[in-house]
């Protein structure tokens, strides 16, 4: 049984509490901390949003979102006890007339207290948020305020709410969520590269022929069409989770595991990446849009039918990449990455792929060695080398992986991402979140890849719920002589 250090007591103010994320993940995972002890019981949440409730109504749509996710029984003890830590209030937190007196009455006597507010809300009131808070007299000298992904639709929304909030915090008290990076095998990776000298003489093109990061969903869209159709995959996605497992992998080692030091070596590989510009786009990447299909034997609609009746759209559910970094370690290894909703099977890894034996005593056989870690689901690792089949009658070479399962081999309940990042914010940790420039630099790189495709003026090409995607991103691969990993 793991045992947790009690973070300082709190006071978290949640904007955007009765949507999607605060009662999916945000309140669930807060239930958890507190249920292991780790939040004091006299910190203090309080719901903010437009629609007007009461406490005990909003304490209601809490404990009806956390018995809809099946995580536990809502009438617990344990349960009600955190529910008592939940205050609502009302108000429109882009206007000064919000009213704001409420929320100011709400957190009175906790001027000395941690006192963080999460922006769960659309990205476009960010700015407007922060500074209401500044004239409601609400930032205290220990607030800190956490942003949702994505930060802003391209690079210049992305500086425009940065700008806006530096205005009113400074950038060490700003913690950019990224919920991957709150992962356990994601986090794995720092340690799985950095603890282990086994890894770093063959981590680079020397020895790594490819690197393929995956990000696969069985889902659709849901009811969060309105914001996807705006944004797309590649917004939703790749700006985000993917690049920043890109530089997981490809980063050079932090002279310490500080926040700035980490950051600072992240930012160097997005500022690498090689440009995707018109004259690359149809060789280096792929969109595409889900129709209905069968997932997991289930039929399903296809995107545009679940954005509603009579909708068209040229967004992407799927995205296939083709990046390169521009650096001493990875110039001239390709890094595939992909990413769509409605896939055969929920999966997210990253696949090494080493080069084969400079020469080759056994013939053709075997497949050459890969390193796959596996984020979701069945967090683990893999190593797949080549072995002598057993049994007499020549020398048969078979691929077999050395597989180390997480939930085999520790027995611990693995928290959700957001259960880490929340303490982080908490104890006042910034090493899990995005730094102002690196988020830029990854909208700048992104931003010219989405500016290749509209000049390009083509659509996204279909694939039917429950494939594997376009045909297109299997080409993509075949045409370097390679292929994506299995998603089954
Ligand atoms: P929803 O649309 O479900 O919820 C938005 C929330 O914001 C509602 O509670 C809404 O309540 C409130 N709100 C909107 N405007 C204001 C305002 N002016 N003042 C006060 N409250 C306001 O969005 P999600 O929960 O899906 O997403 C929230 C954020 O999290 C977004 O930035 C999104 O990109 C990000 N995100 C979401 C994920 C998800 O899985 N849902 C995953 C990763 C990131 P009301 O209308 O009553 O004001
Ligand atoms: C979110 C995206 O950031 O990540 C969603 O907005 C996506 O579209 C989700 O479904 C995937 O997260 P996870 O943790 O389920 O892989």
């Amino acid at each position: 049984m793991a045992e947790f250090v009690p973070v300082p007591s709190f006071d978290l103010v949640v904007f955007g509490a009765s949507g999607d994320l605060a009662l999916r993940k945000l309140f669930p995972s807060l239930f958890h901390r507190f249920k292991d002890g780790q939040i004091p019981s006299d910190s203090r949440i309080v719901g903010v949003a437009r629609q007007v409730m009461t406490k005990d109504a909003f304490r209601k749509t809490v404990s009806e979102g956390f018995a809809n996710l099946a995580k536990g029984d809502p009438s617990a003890e344990e349960f009600q006890a955190f529910l008592a830590l939940i205050d609502y209030v009302a108000l429109d937190a882009t206007k000064a007339d919000g009213p704001w007196d409420h929320l100011v009455q709400s957190l009175a006597g906790g001027e000395d207290k941690v006192r963080v507010f999460y922006l769960s809300t659309p990205p476009s009131v960010f700015g407007g948020i922060c500074a209401q808070l500044r004239d409601a007299g609400l930032v205290s000298p220990a607030s800190r305020v956490v942003l949702e992904k994505p930060l802003g639709r391209d690079l210049k929304s992305a500086k425009a709410i940065n700008d806006a909030v530096a205005e009113v915090f400074s950038e060490d008290r700003v913690y950019r969520i990224d919920h991957y990076l709150g992962k356990e095998t994601v986090q794995n990776l720092l340690v799985l590269r950095f603890a282990n000298a086994l890894f770093e003489p063959v981590w680079s093109r020397a020895a790594i022929d490819n690197v393929q990061i995956t990000v696969a969903e069985t889902i659709g869209v849901g009811s969060r069409g309105d914001y996807y159709d705006k944004s797309g995959a590649m917004r939703d996605m790749v700006q985000n989770h993917l690049l920043q497992l890109l530089c997981l992998v490809a980063m050079e080692p932090p002279n310490s595991v500080d926040a700035d030091a980490i950051r600072t070596e992240k930012i160097k590989v997005l500022q690498a990446l090689v440009p995707i510009g018109p004259a690359d786009i149809a060789s280096h990447s792929v969109r595409g849009q889900y129709r209905a299909g069968l997932v997991e034997n289930e039929p399903v609609k296809g995107y545009l039918e679940d954005l509603g009746p009579n909708r068209t759209s040229s967004t992407e559910t799927y995205v296939a990449l083709k990046a390169e970094i521009a650096n001493w370690r990875w110039s001239g290894v390709p890094f595939y990455l992909r990413t769509g909703k409605r896939l055969p099977s929920r999966r997210s890894e990253i696949v090494v792929t080493f080069r084969p034996p400079p020469h080759s005593l056994f013939g053709n056989g075997g497949e050459p060695n890969q390193l796959v870690m596996r984020l979701q689901p069945d967090e683990g690792m893999e190593m797949w080398l080549q072995i002598k089949e057993p049994g007499p009658g020549g020398l048969r070479v078979k691929s077999v992986p050395l597989d180390l399962s997480y939930e085999t081999a520790f027995t611990l309940r693995y928290p959700d991402a957001y259960e880490r990042l929340l303490m982080d914010v908490v104890r006042g940790n910034l090493s899990l979140f995005m730094r102002k420039d690196e988020v830029e630099s990854a909208w700048e790189w992104v931003d010219q890849v989405i500016a290749a495709w509209e000049s390009a003026g083509t659509q996204p090409d279909p694939y039917a719920a429950g494939s594997d995607g376009p045909l297109q991103a299997a080409l993509l691969m075949d045409r370097d002589g390679r292929k994506w990993r299995d998603l089954i």
